[in-house]
């Protein structure tokens, strides 16, 4: 079962009390939520949003105890303001989005965000529609490829892995998360002790299976007006180019200080015993801004 990250520090951030209104953005495996509703008993209520039916279906059976306090919608968190919005529910004590993906859809073979399972190149957390890692790596031109996985995976050796990578789809020699690590580790060579050379493709795909910025910026910008006066936004996030996105919105969001108020001028990380019991929490950011 996914361990929720960052938990305590964001019931600290929060602070949810009974009668106030919450939104989970990536309900995930429900760790935020039940700890939000727990908090805020005995009557918070608690939106939850997933891209990923399996996830929502899991959460809904855990969160059972507490079903006339939580409503949830199988959409995304940057639709969650028109969508809230559109049912009329009013400005909210508090939001958190914790972004990427779960343990569960990280351990499960069939979904293809790990390397060390044999298993179909999906990687789209909602599985009912759009392309998959595969047909991406179908369509996409070498130099389309190349520009995914310099841009979104930071990867210096773009160029040649994509023309191994098309060569390889072509001749019918990939189709899976093993052949794909195989085909990025033969390209570049792989070092001892450095991380796995096919971690930076496989954030690069995910990233564009999932339209993970594009998602962001949308929630970044439609998010913070559905915040009530002195409630606050959390956003936890596990790579750089999450990171620097909120970090720039929020603090460009902060220079109109009647406004808004920056609370974490430096990202929240986990302690070094939540690293240890948890070591998936290690890339952790945390950031939050305040309506004023
Ligand atoms: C790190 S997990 C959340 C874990 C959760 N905080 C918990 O304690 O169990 C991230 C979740 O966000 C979901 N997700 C990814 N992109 C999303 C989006 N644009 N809108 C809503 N959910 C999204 C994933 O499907 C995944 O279930």
């Amino acid at each position: 079962m996914h361990q929720p990250v960052l938990i305590k520090e964001i019931l600290q951030t929060l602070a949810p009390h009974s009668g106030g209104l919450y939104l989970d953005g990536c309900l995930g495996a429900g760790g935020y939520a039940e700890a939000i509703l727990n908090a805020s008993s005995p009557d918070g209520q608690l939106f939850g949003f997933d891209v990923d039916s399996e996830s929502i279906e899991r959460t809904e059976q855990r969160l059972q105890t507490f079903r006339k306090r939580f409503r949830f919608w199988h959409a995304g968190y940057h639709e969650a303001a028109s969508i809230l919005e559109s049912t009329g529910i009013g400005k909210l004590d508090g939001i958190v989005i914790d972004l990427g993906l779960s343990s569960d859809q990280l351990e499960d073979q069939e979904r293809g965000f790990s390397f060390k399972f044999q298993s179909p190149l999906d990687m789209r957390f909602d599985r009912t529609k759009g392309k998959s890692a595969q047909d991406l790596l179908h369509d996409l031109s070498e130099v389309e490829l190349e520009q995914i996985i310099s841009n979104y995976g930071e990867e210096p050796r773009a160029a040649k892995i994509a023309r191994r990578l098309k060569e390889a789809i072509k001749n019918g020699a990939l189709d899976s998360t093993e052949q794909l690590s195989e085909i990025v580790a033969k390209s570049v060579g792989r070092k001892r002790g450095r991380i796995h050379p096919a971690t930076r493709v496989f954030q690069a795909l995910r990233i564009a299976v999932n339209d993970e910025l594009n998602n962001l910026k949308r929630g970044l910008e439609e998010l913070p007006r559905l915040l009530k006066t002195n409630s606050r936004l959390c956003i936890v996030s596990y790579h750089s180019l999450e990171d620097r996105l909120v970090k720039s919105t929020f603090r460009d969001m902060g220079r109109n200080f009647h406004k808004w108020h920056v609370v974490t001028p430096r990202p929240l990380r986990p302690s070094l015993e939540e690293t240890r019991s948890n070591p998936r929490s290690r890339s952790a950011k945390m950031r939050v801004i305040e309506a004023l």
